[in-house]
């Protein structure tokens, strides 16, 4: 360490030497985009090396509900640190997995009663997919390969999970590797004709979802969609009439709908899970995420009792699932997943989070006049806010230019992690986050949106 290097670039340098990051390009790291290194987190704040403080706009990737070193989860976790680490999952069991299935089933939509539990989102993704595809095959439907997925969608980017995702960032290099999907058109209302209703473009999508399932169901395994919100595809909103309308289609012809709440369940989009506000249950529910509060990873597939059943056999008839990781189920995963539903249980989370959610409403309705805003749409503890060169055609700024990384440096320079996904500036917070820190969020954000169109 030169003596004029701060603790940030000591650490930075070390770091570069040998570590690979996720989503970077890491060439940008030699250049303008700092490498923050974090020391500590104290509700939705992170503090860097150095000192300096930044507000969690996007729950570190969606998955901090309650605040960074959340007490209490972390008060659970250290009493299971005590006691068990981690023990292998099959023919062995313990009682946090036991309570967490128990708990989970209680409060997902009915019918939804048995829990397959994996260690990331993708990973869950994987395991709705070949559980679907497998249960067809033991119903003796072995023509069932292909699944259908929505424009615009993303799963994770495992090859299952990539295979069923849209985002050309993440799919186009590797789409010779994949299966290829049944691509239905999104129902997000951003596409809907001048005057058209989010609810109306809801109806004719499923229109054209009909029409897809005439010709493909022979085929289909299942229907896979992230209920009301596509997230990594932009912070697309769709109307919840979709949902509904999808619940029976599936029904009619008898495929899968598959519900990808890894990033909207709990309490995003304003109720316990997406799929509340349709009514409906789906016959897979993929959970991670928020399940432990953003402490560690872990996730959970739940499904009905007549999927179990066609694989309930004796040993020889060959119909088990086989899908393992080495730590499925852990217990301290699953520990800080059982805390962070207490603090649901306990706490009116919903309802402060639909004071925070107006707040955030009516910080950012003034943008809609902006000359460089086409859309500034919200569910619940979600908004986003959709930049574009001409307001008029909505012609978007080319990805080139990187706008968003200047929204995002900006957010740096001024204590918030914002981290928009290329011309959408969006907003997905910490449950815990105070009115007057929300102010901050969307004055820094209106400021960084500001310069990011000032330059050419
Ligand atoms: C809707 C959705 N599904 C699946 C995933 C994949 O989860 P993971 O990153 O844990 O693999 C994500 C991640 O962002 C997601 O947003």
């Amino acid at each position: 360490m030169s003596p004029n290097e701060s603790r940030n670039q000591t650490l930075a340098a070390r770091d570069l030497r040998h570590l690979w990051h996720p989503c970077t390009q890491m060439h940008d790291h030699a250049g303008a985009v700092p490498l923050l290194p974090i020391v500590r987190g104290e509700g939705p704040w992170l503090v860097d090396a150095d000192g300096r403080r930044y507000l969690d706009g996007i729950s570190s990737w969606w998955t901090n509900l309650f605040g960074h070193a959340n007490p209490r989860i972390g008060a659970a976790l250290k009493e299971q640190l005590d006691t068990l680490e981690h023990v292998i999952f099959a023919g062995f069991t313990h009682e946090p997995a036991i309570e967490l299935a128990e708990r989970l089933a209680a409060i997902t939509p009915a019918g939804l009663e048995r829990v397959f539990l994996a260690d990331n989102g993708s990973a869950a993704i994987e395991v709705a997919l070949k559980m679907s595809f497998h249960y067809w095959l033991n119903q003796g439907r072995g023509q069932k390969t292909r699944f259908i997925a929505l424009s615009g969608s993303y799963h994770g980017e495992t090859l299952g999970a990539l295979s069923v995702s849209d985002v050309a960032l993440y799919r186009k290099t590797y789409a010779p590797l994949l299966l290829t999907p049944i691509l239905a058109p999104s129902p997000d209302a951003y596409e809907a004709e001048a005057g058209e209703s989010a609810e109306a473009y809801a109806a004719r999508r499923l229109g054209d979802l009909r029409a897809l399932l005439e010709q493909h169901a022979h085929e289909t395994c299942a229907v896979i969609v992230e209920p009301l919100v596509q997230c990594a595809g932009g912070m697309r909103t769709y109307h919840p009439s979709y949902l509904t309308g999808l619940r029976a289609l599936c029904d009619e012809f008898g495929v899968h709908f598959i519900a990808d709440e890894i990033a909207v369940g709990f309490g995003r989009t304003g109720t316990l899970f997406a799929c509340e506000q349709a009514g409906v249950s789906p016959d897979f529910m993929c959970l991670s995420k928020g399940l432990t509060g953003g402490f560690l990873p872990l996730s959970a597939v739940l499904t009905t009792e007549p999927v179990y059943e066609a694989f309930y056999a004796e040993y020889n008839a060959g119909k088990a699932f086989l899908h393992s990781h080495s730590y499925t189920g852990n217990p301290l995963a699953c520990r800080a997943a059982l805390a962070t539903l207490d603090i649901f249980r306990d706490e009116p989370v919903l309802e402060r989070n639909r004071v925070l959610a107006a707040q955030l409403a009516r910080r950012l309705a003034p943008l809609r006049e902006h000359a460089h805003v086409a859309d500034v749409r919200q569910t619940g503890m979600i908004a986003a806010v959709e930049l574009v060169r001409d307001k008029a055609t909505r012609a978007p700024y080319p990805s080139e230019e990187r706008r968003g990384l200047r929204v995002y440096l900006h957010g740096l320079e001024h204590g918030a992690l914002l981290r928009p996904l290329g011309n959408v500036v969006y907003f997905m917070p910490p449950y815990v986050v105070s009115t007057d820190e929300l102010d901050h969020l969307v004055d820094v954000a209106i400021a960084g949106i500001e310069r990011a169109i000032a330059q050419p």
